[in-house]
Parts: structure tokens; sequence; C-alpha cells
């Protein structure tokens, strides 16, 4: 809470760890400090709704002050991957339009190469089969160590984003070029959005066994 102050306009993230914050914010909302935010997806705007945080769109706010958000990786460079919940096109929108993103996560998120994670790939359901080729063709490029994977629900259901779209989670193993990678994904016309977070994040807060740490004050090793 320590980079909040009253009045911030604040995107508010998605999965268990963003959860916690926006637990906290309702109950500093409770006491009277002030924020207008922009969820991330359904699920936080239910959240945020019952603990009586005031929310908008980008709609009525072009920016944001910061976005506070969990990641599935993250490297020393503060590039992440993320999308494990299924919010990743709302979140990079989010994210974009803020001018910090802060992400907490627990500290075996920080890697030292992204890709050990399935890289989450929105997806239009048009030309899903095309789609999928072209994404095959793609990871074959970057040397994929792995497969991919519609994504189901525990149901075996197939998972359907907020914005009505289907992910194919990507196994690369390792990314080494993860702008190259960005950029070649986002060639493929039926691809909505992918969870590589490039140049978005500014700072991470990291907890650890001894206590929390922020990235940026983190020696790179
Ligand atoms: C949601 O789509 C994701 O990007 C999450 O932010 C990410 O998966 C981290 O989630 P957890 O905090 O639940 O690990």
């Amino acid at each position: 809470m320590s980079e909040i102050r009253s009045g911030m306009r604040i995107g508010l993230g998605t999965g268990s760890t963003a959860k916690h914050f926006v637990d906290l914010l309702g109950a500093e909302v409770a006491k009277g400090f002030e924020c207008l935010c922009v969820p991330t997806s359904e699920a936080t705007a239910a959240q945020a709704r019952g603990l009586n945080i005031p929310l908008t769109t980008l709609d009525d706010i072009d920016s944001l002050d910061v976005t506070i958000d969990g990641a599935d990786e993250i490297d020393r460079d503060f590039q992440l991957i993320k999308g494990g919940g299924g919010a990743l096109l709302r979140e990079k929108i989010v994210a974009a339009a803020s001018t910090r993103m802060i992400v907490i996560a627990d500290q075996t998120k920080l890697v030292d190469t992204l890709g050990k994670y399935p890289l989450p790939i929105e997806v239009n359901l048009f030309g899903l089969t095309a789609t999928e080729k072209a994404i095959a063709a793609v990871m074959a490029r970057f040397g994929a160590e792995g497969g991919k994977a519609l994504r189901k629900k525990a149901d075996g259901e197939t998972f359907v984003t907020d914005g009505g779209h289907y992910i194919v989670d990507a196994s690369f193993g390792r990314i080494s070029d993860a702008k190259a990678l960005s950029l070649a994904l986002l060639e493929i016309p039926g691809v909505v959005q992918h969870g590589l977070f490039i140049d978005l994040c500014s700072d991470a807060y990291l907890a650890t066994p001894g206590g929390t740490i922020k990235l940026s004050e983190h020696p790179k090793s």
C-alpha cells in the first residue's frame, strides 16, 4: 500500500495476489481513502464492487496513475508473462494506460529467463484451426521446447475470456527474445493478444521468507 496515495486512479489486477491487494484497498476505502479504479476482469470488478471501491472505465477516463497486478513470471528486466488467470487482454490494456505498473508476486515468480510458464495467447474463435497452425509455426521458429493446448476449464469445457475469446497456452520452455516473439505472435491475424508484457512493468514487490523486497532495489545477477 506504500505506493498508493489518496486521490489516485488505480488499475486493479486479476489473480490470487491482486485479490489480496483489492481486499487491502477495500479496507482503506472503508476508512475514507479516496480513489477511482479500473478493474482488469469481471471477477475483480465483482470483488471491488463488494468492497465499495469506486469503479470507472477507460471509456470515462483515459489514463491511470498506477496499476497493481500479479504475474506468472517476471525476469530481472521487468518483462513478464501474465494471463494464467485468463485476464491478459484487459490487464495489458489497463497497464498500458497507466503511468506505472507495479507487480506484486511471490519470489517464485522471479526467473532468469521467461518461458517455463506456458505463454497464454488469446485468440479469436473465427479461424481457430488456422490460427493454431500459425502459432505452431511461430513456436517452431522460436525453438519452443513444448507443445500448445487450448485452455480448458475443470469441467472440460473450453475456457472463454471476458472478451469472448479462447486461450492457447504455448510451452516455450525458454524465451530468449521476448520482443521478437511478441511481434511475431501479433502478426498472426487471429491472435488478439498474448501474455508477454514488454516494457510495461516499472517496479515489483516480491514476497520472500525474509519479508518483501522491491525488485528495482534487488541487485541484478
Ligand atoms: C491473470 O490473468 C494473470 O495475469 C494473473 O495476474 C497472474 O496469473 C498471477 O496470478 P496469481 O497472483 O494468482 O499467481
